[in-house]
């Protein structure tokens, strides 16, 4: 795996793998690396793409009091995990490298932003937006992987790549879970036993709506329910539950299957914030 740090070195790298006729896969990430990630990696390596992984703890996602300091950095491991998945590229750039000073372009999209991850991290898609623009433009990918545990994210990049005409695929991986169900995460190491075991609820509460959905349309209905149902696993608090219109992030009314419903849970396990979400009529 060719590792590179500085901006001009993998642009170089990959304009020459394009100039012979190289497909470019891209995978972005924040490292702490788990079977989600490299699922990614692997869907990309399947299409038999030149596959550029990332890892950048991009300070522009996080909130003033967020876990910026103490996300987690085990960057020889990572280095270990993507070797073994064959990954081609690894762009680790620093701070200093990708925001010599701090960008004066800010990146803003209400349409998406304005509820869920958007109104309890305030600013935190302006800097995905940032970020993940600029990487595409170093890494010029023909094709670039993201995963449907971040569910808001994907409607956010895809939306930005169309406004925005980036010649680049957006491809879409479903959720890699625990043995129990929980979405992995790079924040699930956070967790102490006892929150770890809490901590399944979310998906748990998912599982029940999506059968519940069978004879109960009403979304005030599912979402009072899901509630009750997600309350007996004693997390610290729910940033919220709702069910949107997969493609628009709308809040439905009536959760049909015509409508493609998905439900979106947040939920705080001591100071640990966990998301997840289910299509609640996928097989
Ligand atoms: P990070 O949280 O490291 O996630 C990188 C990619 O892995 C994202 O597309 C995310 O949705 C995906 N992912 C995380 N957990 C997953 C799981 N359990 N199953 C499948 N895919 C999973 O998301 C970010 O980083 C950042 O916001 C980034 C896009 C890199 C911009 O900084």
């Amino acid at each position: 795996m060719e590792i590179f740090t500085h901006i001009s070195d993998v642009k170089n790298y990959i304009h020459v793998k394009k100039i012979i006729g190289r497909e470019i896969g891209f995978v972005p990430t924040m490292g702490a690396l788990h079977e989600g990630h490299l699922s990614l990696i692997r869907a990309s390596k399947n299409k038999e793409l030149l596959t550029t992984a990332s890892i950048f703890v991009n300070p522009a996602q996080f909130g003033p009091n967020e876990d910026f300091n103490k996300y987690p950095r085990p960057i020889e491991e990572d280095i270990e995990l993507l070797k073994s998945v064959n990954c081609d590229v690894l762009f680790l750039p620093s701070v200093e490298e990708m925001y010599p000073e701090k960008a004066a372009v800010q990146m803003t999209m209400p349409l998406y932003t304005q509820k869920y991850e958007g109104e309890h991290r305030k600013g935190h898609f302006e800097g995905v937006m940032l970020v993940v623009a600029k990487l595409f433009n170093i890494v010029s990918p023909d094709v670039a992987f993201f995963g449907q545990k971040d569910f808001q994210q994907c409607a956010v990049v895809k939306q930005m790549v169309k406004d925005l005409s980036f010649p680049v695929k957006i491809e879409i991986i479903p959720t890699v879970r625990e043995a129990d169900g929980l979405a992995m995460s790079s924040r699930n190491r956070y967790l102490s036993a006892e929150e770890r075991k809490k901590a399944v609820g979310i998906y748990q509460t998912l599982v029940y709506t999506k059968g519940l959905v069978q004879h109960e349309k009403n979304v005030e209905n599912l979402i009072r329910h899901a509630y009750i149902y997600i309350e007996k696993f004693g997390f610290t608090q729910i940033d919220y539950i709702d069910i949107v219109q997969a493609d628009t992030l709308q809040t439905l009314h009536i959760a049909e299957k015509e409508n493609n419903p998905v439900m979106l849970i947040t939920a705080r396990c001591g100071t640990t914030r966990l998301l997840d979400n289910m299509y609640l009529y996928e097989n």
